[in-house]
């Protein structure tokens, strides 16, 4: 048995820079047509010209042969210039702007410190129909860490849209009841300008994964796996078919040095079966004919951007995850290299997967 999908994109990934862009962006590119790409870099893109440069780094580090087109985003800042912005947008540079509050998540220092700080650069975007991709967390010390996400919605996101009621805005990487609902209520009331993309480790785990037998660095991510009942609402909202749920990995690769540390790392890399993964999802809750719309039609239609033509096969044949990327000997960056003790682990390693992505060219 197999499925032929339009192929799909992901509306939210880390590709990083250097050596490890070398090692992961061929995982991403070989499933996936389009992706957007996350800013948080180190310094972070927060201009026109560091866009470009950056994505002409990920345009040479793509294997022969293969089409992606790597989707760029800025990285706001308390004092990003509106006008900055608006020329990246207008240009097709930019394609959104990354709010990430400052120090919620991975090299995310310099974000916002105060979302009255950019109410100037929010009006801009409302204007010129600029989507607004939120990490979607208080990073008030008081608050217990699995709570942040709910309070982020109340304390600030139902404020900001009664502020700015025409943004388009992508809710990243939900991991709650609370926001599976909010988004939900927003689309079936009528509200189209509201969307979120949800990750396929939100969709396996809950927080026991980071504790069984240990402390698993490997199963910590941001905004970090929650209950159950969360992921149950999760794999609900994911596939219900409806067009305000739609794919994006999170896939955040970082070397073994990081993640193996005092102090982990949080990101999950995912991206090589990250469509496999999806879909035993979907297989599980008898949802297969909703996977092509969550995977390659509801983010295009959010962004205003066409379909993708072209098609891959998910054949449901098994194969068995290995435990770290082999990143094939062609896209060796020079004297750059990750040494293989720092690639990245990847998700699902050891386990077996029940469908494999097979590409059409
Ligand atoms: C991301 C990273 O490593 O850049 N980490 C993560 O756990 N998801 C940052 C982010 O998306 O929060
Ligand atoms: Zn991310």
């Amino acid at each position: 048995m197999s499925l032929e999908l339009r192929r799909p994109d992901d509306w939210h990934v880390h590709l990083r820079d250097g050596a490890m862009l070398w090692a992961v962006l061929p995982a991403t590119a070989r499933t996936f047509a389009r992706a957007i790409v996350m800013p948080n870099l180190r310094p972070p893109v927060a201009s026109v010209d560091a866009a470009l440069a950056y994505r002409s780094r990920i345009l040479e580090a793509l294997p022969e042969g293969i089409r992606f087109e790597p989707l760029m985003t800025a990285y706001l800042t308390d004092d990003l210039d509106p006008d900055e912005l608006a020329k990246g947008f207008t240009q097709d540079v930019f394609r959104a702007a990354k709010l990430y509050p400052a120090n919620a998540t991975t090299n995310s220092a310099a974000g916002v410190s105060d979302l009255s700080k950019i109410s100037s650069v929010l009006s801009c975007m409302e204007s010129i129909d600029m989507p607004l991709l939120i990490h979607g967390e208080v990073t008030d010390p008081d608050v217990d860490v699995f709570d942040r996400e709910a309070l982020f919605i109340e304390r600030h996101l139902k404020p900001l849209r009664q502020r700015h009621p025409r943004l388009r805005i992508v809710l990243e990487h939900i991991t709650t009841e609370e926001s599976a609902i909010y988004i939900r209520d927003a689309y079936q009331s009528g509200d189209e300008r509201i969307a979120a993309t949800i990750t396929p480790h939100h969709l396996h785990l809950n927080r026991n994964a980071m504790f069984v037998g240990g402390l698993r660095s490997d199963f910590y991510c941001l905004p970090v796996v929650k209950r159950e009942c969360h992921r149950r609402a999760l794999v609900k909202a994911a596939t219900s078919g409806l067009p305000c749920f739609f794919l994006g990995t999170d896939s955040a690769p970082h070397p073994r040095s990081g993640k193996e540390s005092a102090c982990g790392c949080a990101g999950i890399f995912n991206a090589l079966h990250a469509l496999e993964s999806y879909a035993a999802i979907f297989e599980q809750e008898g949802a297969l004919e909703y996977l092509e719309g969550f995977a390659s039609e509801h983010g295009p239609r959010f962004y205003g951007l066409p379909l993708n033509t072209d098609t891959i096969t998910l054949a449901r044949r098994d194969q068995r995850v290995p435990s770290r990327l082999v990143p094939p000997a062609s896209i060796c960056c020079g004297d750059d290299a990750l040494p293989d003790g720092e690639l990245p682990l990847l998700f699902h390693a050891g386990e077996t997967l029940a469908w494999t992505v097979e590409v059409n060219s």
